[in-house]
């Protein structure tokens, strides 16, 4: 959350800076600002509400000739949307830009007197007077002094007025990546916006402060001691970061998916089954097991209720998932023989995190599932399995659900061969099945027609109903959330057998249901649930493998993927279930790849 931007070097600082914000405003878009050193090195700050364009137009014609400066795309925790709470926030000689939160900031702003100077209701504003306080003409020893003062999580860029020319990065949890390029020096909240200057990149690490100036940039540990950065290179090229032709980010996404999808499975075959060889995983981890944990937020805990769906019949071993931010408060029965699968696209995601140390705390085994190279979490997971599905943009997760659940199948029939539940064969079948969702997701991508059909039912209407039984209610869920959370329609998923037991009061003339029924155990009773919402004056809209046999009557619109195996039923499924959203989106005329009140990356709990 929040997106941060900043430059020291011979080129346009401004450009950079607003380049920077509109590449990282998937963030957060509540407003923006920058603030530059200006040619007669003074401070100079614009910020304004809205997107990064508004802040374009503030900058228009002012500010060419500044050659260092931070910028920063803003999610609202403290405060409303308004200029004074958008960063960069200056005290006395500091100027700021943050990501986080600062927890005691009720307490610092007592401590430190500041009641009467704040112009902001800002945890942010509160950090910058703090340091101020402390800054007598040394930023090292102010921000040595500065960060034991601070509970919370944070990743700040600051300038000092007195210091023209440098900036100051110093993080703790919220991540910042940085790298000297030959365009300069540059630090930024994620990759996507060094991307177009460099290849190369290094993780600022937790507490270290680096000091960036047009000719170099120099990290120093908490005793002062001057370090050398790690760097890794980019795994993905700047194209993977454009919408190459598709109208949105999302749309791109959505189509990347079979790619993806081959990506991420086949480097880890080997004779045709999964080998974790080369990601440095030993079959004990899978074999010494006698229980999964599986912690998660959003789209990537519902990867987790399809591998739970999947895994429990065949391990036959407890599989729990759990949402991420509830997980502290379960008290969690763990221990070292219970293995831990983290799931998470961006990596930063501050609630699996906590949930992730804490299991590590009571002795079980840490897996992560990850896209973003470095992340925290996969930094700090005992083990980690890279998803290869490029930068996400569109703040509504696609293509790294797809690629979570390929690692997750991948996962189940490793440990179902290495727990002997599976035969050489059988693991290979079942990666051949695996294989053959494939080409049924790009069957899928073709059917536009009938998709958007649908959609322009679903636009005039409030709420719409998903429901399905064992796997098919695991998928609904995710496409009841990508519906509500980019077309703001109020969409439920049930598990079809549940609605009798009260939800079907809300069924009445009209209603959208979408009934996914592509598993063969249940696909009866499914459809005796649909005949009943039916009978109630139900739109239904039903999903099913291609032979299923249902009478005309029963569906409005009936969607049907190829025919493949039940248990990979999912890869077709979600492609539609993805255009559903996004189609009811663009038809309502909505921002598709950057929702209302949501940011990509929850870096706060
Ligand atoms: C929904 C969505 C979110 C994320 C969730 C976890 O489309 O994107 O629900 O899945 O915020 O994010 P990561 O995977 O980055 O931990």
């Amino acid at each position: 959350m929040c997106g941060i931007i900043g430059y020291a070097g011979p080129l346009s600082a401004k450009k950079i800076i607003l380049d920077g914000l509109a590449q990282l405003e998937y963030r957060g878009y509540d407003s923006a600002g920058l603030a530059c050193f200006d040619d007669n090195q003074t401070i100079q700050i614009k910020k304004s509400v809205g997107k990064v364009t508004s802040l374009q137009s503030l900058c228009a014609n002012r500010l060419e000739d500044s050659h260092c400066g931070i910028g920063h795309t803003r999610w609202a925790t403290h405060g409303g949307v308004t200029v004074e709470n958008a960063h960069p926030h200056q005290a006395g000689n500091v100027t700021l830009i943050h990501n986080g939160i600062i927890e005691n900031y009720h307490q610092l702003t007592q401590e430190f007197h500041l009641e009467d100077k704040l112009v902001s209701q800002t945890d942010s504003e509160v950090a910058a007077w703090v340091l101020n306080s402390l800054y007598e003409g040394d930023p090292f020893t102010a921000i040595q002094k500065f960060l034991p003062m601070l509970q919370g999580s944070y990743g700040f860029c600051i300038l000092f007025s007195d210091r023209p020319g440098e900036i100051y990065g110093v993080r703790n949890v919220s991540p910042l990546v940085a790298a000297y390029t030959p365009s300069g020096s540059m630090i930024a909240s994620d990759l996507t916006a060094l991307i177009p200057y460099t290849r190369s990149y290094f993780v600022l690490p937790e507490y270290t402060i680096a000091k960036l100036t047009a000719y170099q940039i120099c990290l120093y540990n908490h005793d002062g001691k001057q370090i050398t950065p790690e760097y890794s290179k980019v795994n993905w090229d700047s194209d993977a970061a454009m919408k190459n032709g598709f109208p949105h980010f999302m749309l791109k996404e959505i189509h990347e998916q079979p790619e993806a999808l081959k990506k991420t499975i086949l480097p880890r075959l080997v004779k045709g089954i999964p080998d974790f060889s080369d990601d440095g995983i030993p079959d004990t981890l899978f074999s010494e097991c006698d229980k999964i944990q599986i912690v998660a937020c959003g789209t990537a805990m519902y990867a987790g209720m399809v591998a739970k769906a999947i895994m429990e019949p065949l391990l036959r071993i407890p599989v729990t998932v759990s949402i991420a931010s509830e997980f502290r408060y379960e008290q969690p029965l763990m221990n070292e023989k219970t293995l831990t699968l983290v799931i998470s696209q961006s990596g930063e995601t501050i609630d699996t995190l906590a949930a992730m140390r804490l299991s590590a705390s009571m002795g079980s085994k840490t897996l992560a599932i990850v896209n973003v190279k470095g992340s925290t979490i996969a930094r700090e997971s005992d083990y980690v399995l890279y998803t290869h599905a490029g930068p996400e943009i569109a703040v509504a997760s696609t293509k790294a659900y797809s690629v979570q659940l390929s690692i997750l199948y991948l996962i189940a029939c490793r440990m179902a061969y290495v727990r002997k539940a599976f035969s050489l064969e059988d693991a290979a079948n079942f990666i051949q099945m695996l294989m053959d969702a494939i080409p049924s997701m790009e069957t899928m991508l073709h059917q536009t027609k009938t998709i958007q059909e649908l959609a322009s039912h679903l636009i005039s209407h409030s709420d719409v109903f998903f429901i399905g039984r064992n796997l098919d209610y695991a998928f609904s869920l995710e496409g009841s959330l990508k519906l509500k959370e980019i077309s703001y329609i109020h969409a439920e998923a049930y598990p079809a057998g549940e609605l009798k037991h009260g939800t079907i009061a809300l069924i009445e003339n009209g209603i959208p249901v979408i009934a996914i029924a592509t598993q063969d155990s249940v696909f009866a009773k499914t459809i005796s649930n649909v005949r009943e919402v039916k009978a109630r004056g139900a739109y239904v809209i039903l999903i099913t493998r291609e032979h299923a046999h249902v009478d005309a009557e029963l569906a409005d619109i009936h969607i049907k993927i190829p025919e493949i195996s039940d248990h990979f039923t999912v890869f077709p499924i979600a492609v539609v279930l993805q255009l559903i959203a996004y189609y009811t989106t663009c038809l309502k005329g909505l921002n598709v790849d950057q929702p209302r009140n949501l940011a990509k990356s929850v870096t706060v709990e």
